[in-house]
């Protein structure tokens, strides 16, 4: 399996603290069959920045400290870039980096709402020839009232990570239904742990595709771990065929989480 979206990389923002931290994510990552993690540490929200080359240099301690410890662990870069004005700039001065060297960018919203220029950003980046993928939009409560809105940002050319553990009903109730709702009606391309922690807020990866699995049926799960592979060699990611009216849905996606 591969994990797209993880904060491992030790000291950076408020995933792993130490090599400790970092060695033991790593082995909890690999025992439940993760293969590649991308290192994705928090860039300009607000409390921690961490540029391409300071992401680049700490990927490269941990891979020696792998290589060290024999831990079978594919470690690749990325952040998650907090939507801000000064992003596209940053870009261009290569502060920035997109997830495993491909085209595909993880940004992320603040969790109240849905900033107003979204949709500009997500028609700017594509211009660069960039791919956004917006973070755990389950977490984002104008998403979760009105998923028209994120529908609306995929159209523009947006792709969504729906986080295990909102599958899973970690972060209760509401976000557990948005989160599940999201995936069955077309508004999430990709699964990930977001891992802060081994034990705490560990990555359940395997736990979220066996429930997916389950609830939704083989073929969802199947499609969120091939998308998961393909971002990693800059391939097409794809929504499963059923899924392609997201408009049409929407109102139906708002009754059920209205009435949840
Ligand atoms: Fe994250």
């Amino acid at each position: 399996m591969i994990d797209i979206h993880t904060h491992i990389l030790p000291g950076l923002d408020d995933g792993a603290q130490t090599w400790e931290d970092t060695l033991n994510m790593a082995r909890a990552a690999v025992a439940e069959g993760i293969t590649t993690v991308i290192a994705t540490p928090h860039h300009a929200n607000g409390v921690y920045l961490n540029k391409a080359e300071a992401v680049r240099a700490q990927a490269e301690l941990f891979r020696e400290r792998l290589a060290a410890e024999g831990i079978p662990l594919k470690v690749e870069c990325g952040q998650e870039i907090r939507v801000h004005d000064d992003l596209l700039d940053a870009w261009q001065r290569n502060e920035l980096l997109t997830l495993a060297g491909s085209s595909y960018m993880l940004i992320e919203m603040p969790s109240g709402r849905i900033p107003s220029g979204m949709r500009d950003l997500i028609h700017e980046l594509k211009i660069l020839g960039l791919k956004p993928i917006i973070a755990h939009p389950e977490r984002n409560a104008e998403a979760i009232r009105h998923p028209e809105r994120l529908s609306e940002l995929l159209d523009a050319g947006a792709y969504a990570q729906v986080t295990t553990h909102s599958l899973l009903g970690l972060f209760g109730k509401k976000i557990e239904d948005a989160a599940w709702s999201f995936c069955r009606n077309g508004l999430v391309h990709l699964v990930s742990s977001d891992a802060h922690h081994a034990d705490l807020r560990g990555f359940r990866l395997r736990e979220a595709y066996d429930r997916i699995s389950s609830k939704l049926g083989e073929k969802f799960k199947e499609n969120f771990r091939q998308n998961a592979e393909d971002l990693l060699y800059n391939h097409t990611i794809r929504l499963m065929d059923h899924s392609r009216d997201r408009i049409s849905l929407w109102k139906k996606i708002e009754r059920f989480i209205r009435k949840s």
